[in-house]
């Protein structure tokens, strides 16, 4: 069993982190994201060093966080490849105080100021100051074993 199958068993939610720079809107699908700190509000994610967007996110200064909803698999799934324009085609979204997107249907969202950059073999690991939140009912979509899928087993 190779060590990224033993990865792919850790469940995760799934993220659609998006930035604007050089004039242009930039997203991708990330389960890497996490909480960390929160006086101040921290959070991080990484982002491999190879990914075309990888200068757009270390150089615009900062980033937003679209926690995605379990309805939302499609976003996932179009944010993960192809060219950036197609990826916010046909999406509903709103621009934020720092003129990023925020896709709408979100169940929950971060702004960030890019805080620290701390490089971790193929990845970056972005850490960023939350300077903006919100959040609305529902729950969040889930990845494992390479597959998306809804919590429907929460206990109370
Ligand atoms: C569920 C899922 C989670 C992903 N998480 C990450 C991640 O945390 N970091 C990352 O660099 N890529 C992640 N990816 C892959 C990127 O979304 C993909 O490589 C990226 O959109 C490629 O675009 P770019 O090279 O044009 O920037 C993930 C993909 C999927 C489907």
């Amino acid at each position: 069993m190779s060590i990224k199958e033993a990865m792919s068993r850790f469940t995760t939610g799934v993220t659609v982190v998006t930035t604007h720079f050089d004039g242009q809107d930039w997203g991708m699908t990330c389960n890497s994201f996490n909480t960390v700190s929160l006086e101040p509000a921290m959070v991080l994610w990484s982002i491999r060093k190879q990914a075309n967007s990888h200068r757009a996110f270390t150089q615009s200064g900062s980033y937003l966080v679209n926690v995605l909803q379990a309805d939302q698999t499609a976003t996932a799934l179009r944010f993960a490849s192809g060219p950036q324009h197609e990826r916010f085609a046909q999406q509903v979204s709103e621009r934020s105080a720092h003129h990023n997107i925020k896709l709408q249907g979100s169940v929950a969202w971060f702004e960030c100021r890019l805080a620290q950059v701390v490089s971790a073999g193929d990845h970056d690991i972005l850490i960023g100051e939350v300077v903006g939140h919100g959040c609305q009912n529902g729950w969040g979509l889930a990845y494992a074993n390479h597959q998306f899928g809804v919590h429907s087993a929460f206990q109370n």
